[in-house]
């Protein structure tokens, strides 16, 4: 079951906007991450969680989306996140966080799986304006975006051919595919 929910759990980029997500929801899916591993249980990571629409759309501006898709430049209005989770490390816990965002991220984002929501990690923010644009302390670094909505494309994976491209790529029906290295490729000893 777990390995359904991995697999299930894909990067999603198109959603229908206007299917709303609730802060409630939001926290369940914050709490997970409360739950889960931390590097020496600092537990330093905050959490802002948007989802009205007034406060996605100052959010939106300041992501980068799919760069290996060289000719689209992001998800349209009408299939843009209803939800961000935002991850900050608060530094006055500690200055370093580890490994912590990525845990907290899978945890979101599986629990997201499993109610059927889709989401997807972005690493590529511009962190000084979206800290002007929501007022972000400087207290807090802003390490992850998380998007979150009801996806509105399909992803698939398949396996890394012969020429070793990773890039993921669209085909002519929207299909997201993402290639995955054979289990053989990435067990070394
Ligand atoms: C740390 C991290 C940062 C990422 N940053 C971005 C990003 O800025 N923009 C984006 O569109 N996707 C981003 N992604 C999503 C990856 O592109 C995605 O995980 C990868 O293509 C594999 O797809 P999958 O998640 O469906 O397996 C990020 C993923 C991770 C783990």
């Amino acid at each position: 079951m777990l390995r359904d929910l991995i697999i299930k759990r894909r990067s999603y980029r198109r959603f229908h906007e206007d299917a709303a997500i609730e802060l409630e929801i939001l926290r369940e899916l914050v709490d997970l991450a409360r739950l889960s591993s931390s590097s020496a249980n600092l537990q330093p990571l905050k959490y802002i969680l948007p989802c009205d629409p007034v406060k996605n759309a100052l959010i939106f501006p300041y992501l980068t989306w799919a760069a290996y898709l060289k000719e689209w430049s992001g998800p349209c209005e009408g299939e843009r996140p209803s939800a961000y989770i935002i991850i900050l490390g608060d530094t006055e816990i500690t200055q370093s966080f580890d490994c912590d965002h990525g845990i907290a991220a899978q945890s979101i984002l599986l629990g997201a799986a499993e109610k059927g929501l889709g989401g997807c990690i972005i690493g590529a923010v511009d962190r000084e304006g979206l800290r002007r644009v929501l007022d972000i302390p400087s207290r807090y670094e802003i390490l992850l975006v998380l998007a979150l909505g009801e996806p509105e494309e399909t992803v698939v994976i398949e396996t890394v051919g012969p020429t070793g491209d990773i890039k993921y790529w669209r085909n002519n029906e929207g299909i997201h595919h993402v290639p995955k290295r054979p289990l053989d490729d990435i067990i070394v000893g």
